[in-house]
């Protein structure tokens, strides 16, 4: 099997690529950035494409700055939407089988409940709006897909809140941290194990969600990470209208799970091990 990934060189490109490579079943992997692989540029992804004649194609490559995408909307888009959009098409003219990685923030946060991979998106910023529209293009132009929606990554190759969370604690301050948001960390490790399942199972083609187990508010989040790497620090809990951000966030966006990580403690006390070696 030839696997074909945008985004290589992104958080979680730069984990799923060494974890397919391990995978019996996949023969080459061709790892591609906006450095070789630009998504935006319809025609070189065709070529690429039509020429790798990859078995499966993994869409990694996005937009991923969720409060900068409210300023930079006409960038966003084109990422996101646009250059998914080539990707789907290329993937059809080719017969390969999609696979795209989206996330919680295509819901609203009102459900009160787990959100199951059925439920209405309502997305509360362009962010998310953009990963709801590539979602819709992919499911209409490409009959063999996977969309895998997926939250609250962290990972040893990206910025992402955890490291932020231990760069902030050097300075010494007092941190306070947003307790009235609820999700679920998943460690880009764990989500690349899943999707490699995913794909050598070969189930029905839809939509997926696959997150860390368990459910958490930043707050507590930070306050485990905190706990794990024995750093003192005064943190505080506040309310997401002491903390503003450009981006509206849900308030619960916890996903039904359909992959089969760990429960998030557990999978953070796995990623430190790793950290510390
Ligand atoms: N991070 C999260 O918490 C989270 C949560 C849910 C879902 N997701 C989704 O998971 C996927 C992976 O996220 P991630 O955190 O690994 O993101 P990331 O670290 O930002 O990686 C995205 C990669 O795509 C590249 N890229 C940007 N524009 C491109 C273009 N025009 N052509 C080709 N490549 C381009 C980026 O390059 P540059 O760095 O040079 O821009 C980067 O290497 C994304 O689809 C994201 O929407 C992420």
């Amino acid at each position: 099997m030839k696997i074909l990934v945008t985004g290589a060189k992104g958080m979680l490109g730069q984990d799923l690529c060494p974890v397919l490579e391990d995978a019996d079943f996949v023969d080459e992997i061709v790892e591609t950035d906006i450095d070789n692989l630009d998504i935006t540029n319809e025609l070189l992804v065709q070529k690429v494409i039509k020429a790798e004649k990859p078995d499966i194609v993994i869409h990694c490559a996005a937009y991923t700055n969720v409060d900068r995408a409210e300023d930079e909307r006409e960038l966003a888009y084109k990422i996101n939407v646009l250059g998914t959009e080539n990707v789907s098409k290329a993937c059809k003219s080719v017969n390969a089988t999609m696979v795209f990685i989206s996330t919680d923030y295509v819901f609203d946060g009102t459900k009160g409940q787990k959100y199951i991979s059925s439920d209405t998106p309502n997305p509360l910023n362009f962010y998310g709006k953009t990963k709801l529209d590539a979602e819709n293009i992919v499911k209409k132009s490409c009959q063999k897909y996977y969309i895998v929606r997926t939250s609250w990554l962290y990972g040893l190759y990206g910025k992402n809140f955890l490291e932020t969370m231990l760069n902030l604690a050097q300075e010494d301050k007092e941190l306070k941290v947003v307790d009235n948001q609820i999700g679920c960390p998943t460690w880009t490790v764990e989500l690349s194990e899943a999707l490699c399942d995913l794909i050598e199972e070969k189930p029905e083609y839809g939509i997926y969600h696959i997150c860390g187990s368990g459910e958490t508010s930043w707050y507590n989040f930070a306050k485990e990470i905190f706990k794990i790497a024995n750093i003192k620090v005064k943190l505080l809990p506040c309310s997401d209208k002491d903390y503003k951000t450009k981006a509206k966030r849900p308030k619960y966006s916890v996903l039904e799970n359909n992959g089969v990580c760990d429960n998030w403690k557990k999978s953070l006390k796995s990623y430190f091990e790793l950290r510390i070696d």
